[in-house]
């Protein structure tokens, strides 16, 4: 029997045998933009090269720009060449190249989506697609209404209880930038797709990483006793940038990073370091255990905010040698902004595994690295034997998942340092992805593309996740606007975020993480 390439493959093993990738057609709203070029386009090369892709498959960039197929492909090979996680071969490549299509489109315009159809009809056969279609939104949020409509009226959308051939429709966040526009563009995209048909992509699921808390938590015997208010101290999120707004800040200035991080990737995050156990594999229990978790979040009152939620800006600073320039300073950033470049908070998961355990949250740009993880830091020990001097408590157990750079998990214990005196010394047990697995691991957007392909919906946002992440950011949206502030406070390019941050969790007896 010869072997399937993708039996060997990790984004392979572990996936229900039903869903294996599905030959389709992947039509890329904005197919000529940022978002297509520098990770889209580069995840399916890179599929590709594993042999993951389905040989039946086409991607049909779809935009306003005028450009031929020829002229994608160049836009398309310039993109792996930059940003693809290997390099290109000239042989994989003009493989790749034949399945690539533009088409030119006003998306507000019916005539697009009829010369859209007419282009599917032409493609599809040769290569032997039945229909299946997978539509990608890599666009601005305002004009998610537009080309779900624009679809919907033009027929291009399977009906809800046809399995096959089947539409899915892939949709980036923002979802909506508070609850009721939230809520509002779950309206739209169910008044056009049935939800079994859409995909919300939160690129952090698709980091291996973060895959990896489940089965660190879940495959392993020795952790999930421990996961609980009786030996957890507290647990800390860090997700620091070292970029600054950069190009961006024409989308930055109406989000700021409690929209930008905190609602979508760092929740999710905590979705799955604290849920239950669920009880299958199955994407809807997944998904359940990770909403359930999100509706036990303590509601904050609008008068709380502010003793548990901090915000603030970067200043000016001097960063890797030279002078970078403060928050209100960047090009497209107004200069009496108000928008939050950091954000830090205490927030409270109110079940009885996690009762009374604060869990610290801190994000920013313009920080001294760029550095994600998780800690959870453990009880003390009872104050005798090793740790009676009060005055130098022993270090805690912390257990740090490194989500990146630098992917791994270490654990601190304490040990004794070799000698005649009794003293205990903090050391780490360490394992990195690079140096046991070798290889870089697939692209968080390789893995969400080809679950999409394949149904598998696990690692995406439900609408019932986005809603209840936004209603519990609401109130502290509300408390700032409440507030008028004119100023936040600053830190300065390059730190780890402003002196208000320390007091907020000092308060507790706690530290940050020095990373
Ligand atoms: C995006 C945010 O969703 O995630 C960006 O809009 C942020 O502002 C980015 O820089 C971070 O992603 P990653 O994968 O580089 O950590």
């Amino acid at each position: 029997m010869t072997e399937n390439p993708a039996d060997s493959n990790p984004l392979m093993t572990g996936r229900n045998q039903s869903l294996f990738p599905q030959a389709c057609t992947i039509v890329i709203f904005g197919g000529a933009g940022d978002l297509s070029r520098r990770k889209l386009i580069p995840a399916l090369y890179n599929l590709a090269l594993d042999g993951l892709l389905p040989t039946q498959f086409a991607v049909i960039g779809f935009a306003i720009d005028e450009m031929s197929d020829d002229a994608f492909r160049d836009f398309a090979r310039e993109g792996i060449e930059r940003f693809s996680r290997r390099e290109l071969s000239e042989e994989d490549w003009l493989d790749f190249a034949e399945h690539l299509f533009y088409q030119q489109g006003e998306f507000s315009e019916a005539s697009a989506y009829a010369t859209l159809r007419m282009r599917l009809d032409e493609i599809e056969p040769r290569f032997g697609i039945s229909g299946n279609r997978l539509y990608y939104l890599a666009i601005p949020p305002s004009l998610i209404d537009t080309c779900v409509f624009g679809l919907r009226d033009a027929g291009l959308v399977a009906p809800p209880d046809q399995d096959l051939p089947f539409t899915r429709l892939v949709v980036e966040k923002p979802i909506g930038r508070d609850l009721p526009s939230a809520l509002a563009v779950n309206q739209s995209l169910q008044s056009c797709f049935a939800e079994h048909q859409l995909y919300r992509i939160d690129h952090y699921l698709g980091k291996e990483t973060v895959q990896n808390i489940l089965a660190m938590r879940f495959g392993n015997s020795i952790f999930e006793p421990l996961w609980n208010s009786k030996y957890i101290d507290h647990v800390q999120i860090t997700v620091a940038e070292a970029e600054g707004v950069g190009t961006r800040a024409g989308y930055f200035e109406t989000a700021g990073a409690l929209r930008d991080m905190v609602q979508n990737h760092i929740l999710q995050l905590l979705s799955l370091v604290a849920m239950e156990p669920p009880w299958s594999m199955r994407a809807d229990v997944i998904r359940d255990r990770r909403l359930d978790l999100l509706q036990c979040l303590r509601p904050l009152r609008i008068d709380e905010v502010e003793r548990h939620v901090v915000r603030a800006q970067y200043s000016s600073g001097f960063f890797h040698g030279k002078n970078a320039p403060g928050y209100r300073r960047e090009n497209g950033v107004a200069a009496d902004s108000t928008t939050e470049t950091f954000v830090a908070l205490r927030l409270f998961i109110d079940n009885w595994r996690w009762a009374g355990v604060p869990i610290y949250i801190r994000t920013g740009k313009a920080m001294p690295k760029r550095v994600s993880e998780v800690a959870v830091q453990f009880k003390a020990v009872p104050h005798m034997l090793f740790n009676t001097d009060t005055d130098h408590p022993l270090e805690p157990n912390v257990l740090a998942l490194r989500i990146q750079p630098d992917e791994g998990l270490s654990l601190r214990i304490g040990s004794k340092l070799p000698g005649p005196k009794v003293k205990i010394y903090p050391v780490k047990m360490d394992f990195r992805y690079g140096s046991t697995f070798g290889d870089q691991s697939p692209e968080a957007y390789e893995r969400l593309l080809l679950d999409v392909m394949a149904g598998d919906a696990t690692l995406f946002m439900r609408d019932d996740a986005v809603e209840a992440s936004w209603n519990w950011i609401q109130p502290i949206l509300d408390a700032w606007e409440a507030s008028g502030e004119r100023w936040l406070p600053e830190y300065p390019a390059g730190s780890w975020g402003p002196i208000e941050a320390d007091r907020l969790i000092d308060a507790d007896g706690c530290a940050w993480r020095q990373l």
